[in-house]
């Protein structure tokens, strides 16, 4: 099994001057949700995502050799202007990655970044922009050593980007990743299910169906506020909540009922569980001390629509929610054109200025150049 020893990096040369990459990044939304964490960005219970494909951060890492210092030094650009409140961030997160890419201070980096959809929309950059960095990161340490496998490549990649932040292992490759060690099942045949998931990065899950393949995501922009609970407070109030373990529990059955749901492609279950996890998300947060209520009254109003939608048209279209107010509304691209007329007649009213984003199903990060 890999641990973490083996991301440490070794055989390299500071073999080059300076140089840039560019990569992108997308956002991700999970079925099955991550919420708790214990040390070192190890999730409490496994997750499984879907990635986007327009929600993304685009980064270019500029580098240029320094002498070998104590400290790490780079500069930050944000949509091309320096962005001093950024900083403290990456500064972290370098401190976190250090150990596994010891390379870092012999370097000089200009990161600059941007993200494709509006600033402060209450969609969480985080899980983009650190995969976006962490790209950057291992294209420069496939510089200093060639030798490294693709495989090794990606599974670094989100190594690194879940020490940024925790969904962010799940933005790096792949349509649908499944992050978290999931417990070993004994199958019908009494063999037990070999599963490839990892604590430590995002695994593709590559066996989905035809159903689910160009599945839309409109994401609807309820509440656009600054986030009232932060991930890390969040994750931290599963600490000493009077459900956690009941709750990783379920987590577990429900990433292996959706896994198969998601092979099979039965969309009437998918949509049980889906919006199960989404509002069991927000009910451990009602139900945590301090206790939060991070849905708005017109994120109500548009769960109601849907489910009256649904029951009359018998369309698949389900919603989940993230740590905040905004309604993600999922559904086959088959439906697109009914769904999006019902998003526009009754559920747009309820979005902030009227907003919303049409995204769907990605296939993770890309190398946009390399020089
Ligand atoms: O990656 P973090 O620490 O920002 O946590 C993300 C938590 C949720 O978005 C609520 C759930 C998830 O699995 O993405």
């Amino acid at each position: 099994m890999i641990s973490e020893k083996d991301f440490i990096a070794s055989n390299y040369t500071i073999s080059i001057e300076n140089g840039s990459f560019e990569w992108s990044a997308p956002s991700n939304i999970a079925l099955v949700k991550y919420w708790g964490k214990k040390e070192h960005q190890i999730p409490a219970n496994p997750s499984i995502s879907f990635t986007l494909n327009h929600c993304k951060t685009i980064t270019k890492l500029t580098f240029s050799q320094k002498q070998k210092e104590e400290d790490f030094s780079f500069d930050l650009l944000f949509e091309g202007k320096p962005k001093e409140d950024f900083k403290p961030k990456i500064q972290k997160f370098f401190e976190r990655i250090f150990e596994y890419c010891p390379y870092l201070k012999d370097f000089h980096f200009t990161i600059d970044t941007q993200n494709t959809f509006p600033h402060s929309s209450g969609i969480a950059s985080s899980a983009s922009g650190m995969a976006a960095l962490a790209m950057n990161i291992m294209s420069l340490e496939k510089m200093l050593n060639p030798g490294i496998s693709e495989n090794y490549f990606y599974q670094k990649a989100s190594f690194l980007a879940r020490l940024g932040s925790g969904s962010a292992c799940r933005s790096v490759k792949g349509n649908v990743v499944v992050w978290g060690q999931e417990r070993e099942r004994t199958g019908e045949a009494n063999h037990a299910e070999i599963s490839e998931s990892s604590n430590l990065f995002g695994v593709e899950f590559s066996s989905v169906h035809e159903n689910f393949k160009e599945y839309q995501d409109t994401i609807l922009l309820v509440d656009k506020g600054e986030k009232q609970v932060s991930s890390t407070v969040g994750h931290d109030l599963m600490f000493g909540h009077p459900y956690a373990e009941r709750r990783f529990e379920q987590a577990h059955v429900n990433l292996s009922e959706i896994k198969s749901i998601l092979e099979n492609g039965d969309v009437e279950n998918f949509v049980k569980i889906v919006e199960s996890e989404a509002l069991t998300l927000h009910a451990m947060m009602m139900t945590s001390m301090p206790y939060f209520i991070l849905m708005k009254p017109n994120t109500l109003e548009i769960i109601n629509k849907i489910w009256k939608f649904r029951a009359e048209t018998q369309i698949p279209v389900c919603f989940t929610l993230d740590a905040g107010a905004n309604v993600h509304v999922l559904y086959p691209k088959k439906n697109q054109q009914e769904v999006l007329q019902f998003i526009k007649g009754e559920l747009v009213a309820y979005c902030q200025n009227g907003q919303y984003i049409c995204d769907e199903i990605g296939k993770g990060s890309q190398l946009i150049m390399d020089n």
